[in-house]
């Protein structure tokens, strides 16, 4: 069926790669093109068997002409970009100067103020629309199913939903005093940036961890979940018609918040740049090199996620409550494909993102979250390719 470029090769592209691969009726070439290109080899050593021919590139995705240069010699029909947020930028432009389709999972965030918004890729919708390509943003889980959970339940269980509340739990322990689940640096500017949500038509902002519940999670039990800043808060506020409150709430134990806060307090979380034995280093940029890989958790982390949106609206004049979920096990996906849950419930939509792509059924010129698309086929291939999902007609609200 198609071509796809994957930009990055670190624990979420890994798992994209892996699911490529399964999945090679429609991808039957990619090419893995990141900063370490030893990464891209080995992993191409691992999955060479199969029947998606395998490329691999060294490339800075910083720079655009860099960019460019790959993506005319291996002619993509979509790129996938699973480096960092930092890059979107220069791969959109990348995209746009060669009228390639793009997916990632992450909105852009400047390196120098931890403050993630969709403004600066929304401000490429024209320029794509001109081009005749797509541009799908956030193909993640949260970002991502997140969004299409949102637009399935718009779709078919709600006239109006007033209330969402989306809940993101990781009961998985690696036997870490600490360590984060994803990259490192991204992990720790968003927890440690200020919280808010979106209350009757604007946003509200609290200090961080300031906003605390306790959850029942199916298969998961009781919770400490607390309320956190989320990208996709920004474009369901648009897209849900009629919505009246979004909150994104995240799981944190009393051990991971207690490191945080002595990281915090002793300045090796900060992003501004210091003087260290002549040279400049970026204390967070330091931290991420002495904590562990999150691509090294998968053989140690036991237990599962549970992912989802809890939903309150009315439906044919009723007041109705609608929960959507998703419970993945980090062994059985280390299993499957050598990653913690984590990284596989993002490099599993994020495939599926580019297959919507590759296959016309999410293709319209210009820029767009997933919840702009019809949610069904996304729906369908969640259950096909490892990340079934549940739902529940009475579920507990959160305060
Ligand atoms: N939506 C969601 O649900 C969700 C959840 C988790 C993560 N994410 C996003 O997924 C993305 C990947 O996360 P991850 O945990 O896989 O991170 P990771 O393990 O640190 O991997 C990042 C990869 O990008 C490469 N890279 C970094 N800068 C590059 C550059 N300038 N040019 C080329 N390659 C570059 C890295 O290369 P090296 O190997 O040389 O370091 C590494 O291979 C992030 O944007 C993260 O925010 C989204």
């Amino acid at each position: 069926m198609g071509k796809a470029l994957i930009i990055g090769c670190g624990g979420v592209a890994s798992v994209a790669i892996h699911k490529c691969c399964q999945n090679s009726e429609i991808f039957n070439e990619i090419c893995i093109a990141s900063r370490t290109k030893s990464k891209c080899d080995a992993l191409k050593e691992k999955l060479k068997d199969g029947k998606t021919k395998i490329l691999t590139a060294a490339l800075d995705a910083d720079n655009t002409d860099e960019v460019i240069n790959i993506i005319n010699s291996f002619k993509p029909d979509v790129v996938i970009n699973l480096a960092l947020p930092y890059q979107d930028l220069t791969i959109m432009e990348a995209c746009l100067a060669t009228k390639t389709n793009y997916v990632d999972t992450a909105n852009y965030e400047p390196p120098d103020t931890a403050k993630f918004e969709y403004k600066w890729q929304w401000a490429y919708k024209e320029r794509f629309e001109k081009a005749g390509i797509t541009a799908v943003l956030g193909s993640g889980f949260d970002p991502g199913v997140t969004g299409v959970f949102s637009a399935y339940a718009q779709k078919h269980h709600f006239d109006e939903i007033h209330t969402l509340d989306i809940v993101d739990a990781n009961a998985g322990d690696h036997g870490y005093p600490f360590a984060t689940n994803f990259n490192p640096e991204i992990n720790i500017r968003e927890v440690t940036a200020k919280g808010s949500y979106f209350e009757n038509g604007r946003f509200i902002e609290t200090e961080p961890m300031s906003i605390k519940r306790v959850y029942d999670f199916p298969q998961i039990g009781k919770k400490d979940i607390y309320l956190l800043h989320h990208e996709e808060m920004e474009s369901l506020a648009i897209n849900l018609k009629g919505i009246k409150r979004i909150r994104f709430w995240m799981t944190f134990s009393e051990k991971y918040l207690n490191h945080l806060q002595v990281l915090q307090n002793v300045g090796m979380t900060s992003i501004k740049p210091i003087e260290f034995e002549g040279r400049q280093i970026v204390p967070l940029q330091f931290l991420k090199a002495v904590l562990p890989d999150p691509a090294s958790l998968g053989p140690r982390t036991k237990g599962k996620t549970n992912i989802g949106c809890i939903f309150t609206g009315i439906k044919d004049g009723k007041e109705k409550k609608y929960y959507l979920y998703n419970v993945c096990d980090h062994q059985q996906c280390y299993k499957e494909v050598g990653s913690q849950a984590v990284s596989y419930t993002t490099g599993v939509p994020a495939m599926i993102g580019a297959q919507m792509i590759l296959t016309g059924k999410w293709k319209k010129p210009g820029v767009y979250n997933v919840e702009n698309f019809d949610p069904d086929p996304f729906m369908q291939e969640l259950n096909k390719w490892g990340l079934p999902w549940q739902e529940s007609f009475d579920p507990q609200l959160i305060d």
